[in-house]
């Protein structure tokens, strides 16, 4: 097959649900990827924030085939070394007590929802409603598109479950309201990643917490596109001093190795008895390995520190771009390496024009471009997605 046919046949009979670039990608190393007619692109996407470590990472690679050849998978009837490193390494950075391994992140959050759940009627049998904010993103399960406060996402799977509340993000009066006897958890995420790079108030996840635990609530943070390493700490929370009760990752924890997580206090997670979760694969050996291996990655290359510091000089330098085209540009934000530059136009035709040359990024929200490209790049590569973009939107808007 040739990369045509590769797109044909995709087309003809991949479920029509992606709008998928007419690329196909071939290899990568470090942040670059190779497209099949050899162009090379620097991707500030990174497999939106999964590929922390970049591309074709030796020590990944060989962590990863290293494992295949010695077991893949057998089950979660039986222990592995892999898994157990991996449930000790997440409870000793997270400071919380149990972990659950699942797949990618809508598994995550739907454990974690159902760990409410359970939670929530060990205190009462009508406590059972979940809090989430408007323009959240939280996956594709029914369950996850129902916490996920946006109707598009509602769209045609009705009904939908039961008992979900949506609440203006960043609104604390709101949440105080919204918080009664009935609510057993308000899921959040730290940052809105998918709803625009929406950055809270520095004390609204701990007043969050803080209205959950004077009722009783349980406070869920989604830290799926935040979490390991990407804001400038492992996770999102730990800028702040809120405390939660059940967070949950995935997307960069396996490094492209399908891999989710929720974790919890043990007070909540004694809610589960034998036999009230599970999966086949979540945490088999060969995503346990690749996720260790992503955590050793981030401690010995300092990737928190250099999230930090390339995301502060990043945003300066796109602040710089907002002086140059301030009709064109509304606002940046971020923190660490997830990094959002609010337009007054639409996005989409500045990330095709960036794809044209070379670099990859997108849109989010439908103004908002995102930059959520691997934690281990230098100011290099930044450099050269900002000459991109300067030079797309003098092209497109001066
Ligand atoms: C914050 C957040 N939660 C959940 C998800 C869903 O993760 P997955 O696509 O792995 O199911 C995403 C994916 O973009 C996300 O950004």
């Amino acid at each position: 097959m040739d990369a045509k046919q590769v797109m044909d046949t995709d087309k003809q009979h991949y479920m029509p649900v992606f709008a998928r670039y007419p690329l196909v990608l071939t290899h990568g190393e470090g942040p670059y990827v190779y497209d099949a007619n050899g162009k090379k692109y620097l991707d500030f996407l990174a497999g939106i924030a999964v590929n922390i470590v970049g591309h074709a990472n030796a020590k990944l690679v060989a962590a990863i085939s290293e494992q295949a050849g010695k077991l893949i998978h057998v089950s979660n009837l039986y222990h592995t070394f892999p898994q157990t490193k991996l449930v000790k390494s997440l409870v000793d950075l997270s400071g919380l007590d149990r972990v659950f391994l699942a797949n990618s992140g809508a598994e995550a959050n739907e454990g974690a929802i159902k760990l409410a759940r359970k939670y929530g009627k060990t205190l009462s049998a009508d406590r059972i409603e979940i809090i989430t904010a408007e323009n959240c993103f939280h996956g594709r399960t029914l369950a996850t598109l129902t916490a996920t406060a946006q109707p598009k996402y509602h769209h045609g799977y009705e009904p939908l479950p039961q008992g979900f509340k949506y609440i203006p993000y960043n609104d604390l009066s709101a949440l105080d309201k919204a918080v009664t006897d009935k609510t057993c958890a308000v899921l959040l995420e730290p940052i809105q990643g998918e709803g625009g790079v929406n950055i809270p108030d520095a004390d609204y996840l701990e007043k969050a917490q803080q209205i959950c635990h004077s009722r009783g609530a349980l406070l869920i943070l989604d830290e799926i596109q935040t979490g390991m390493a990407r804001t400038g700490k492992m996770f999102a929370f730990q800028h702040t001093k809120a405390k939660p009760d059940i967070i949950t990752m995935a997307k960069a924890l396996g490094g492209g190795v399908p891999i989710g997580a929720f974790l919890a206090t043990e007070k909540v997670a004694a809610a589960f008895a034998q036999g009230d979760h599970g999966t086949t694969f979540g945490g088999n050996a060969l995503a346990a390995a690749a996720a260790n291996t992503i955590l050793e990655i981030i401690a010995e290359e300092h990737l928190m520190d250099n999230a930090q510091t390339i995301g502060e000089y990043m945003a300066k330098m796109l602040s710089e771009l907002k002086v140059k085209y301030p009709e064109t540009i509304a606002v940046v934000r971020g923190q660490g390496l997830i990094i959002g530059m609010q337009l007054n136009v639409p996005g989409k035709e500045i990330v095709n024009a960036c794809l044209e040359q070379g670099v990859i990024i997108n849109c989010t929200a439908g103004n908002v471009l995102r930059f959520v490209p691997p934690l281990n790049i230098s100011k290099t590569h930044v450099d050269e997605v900002v000459a991109v973009l300067d030079g797309v939107l003098k092209k497109l808007y001066k």
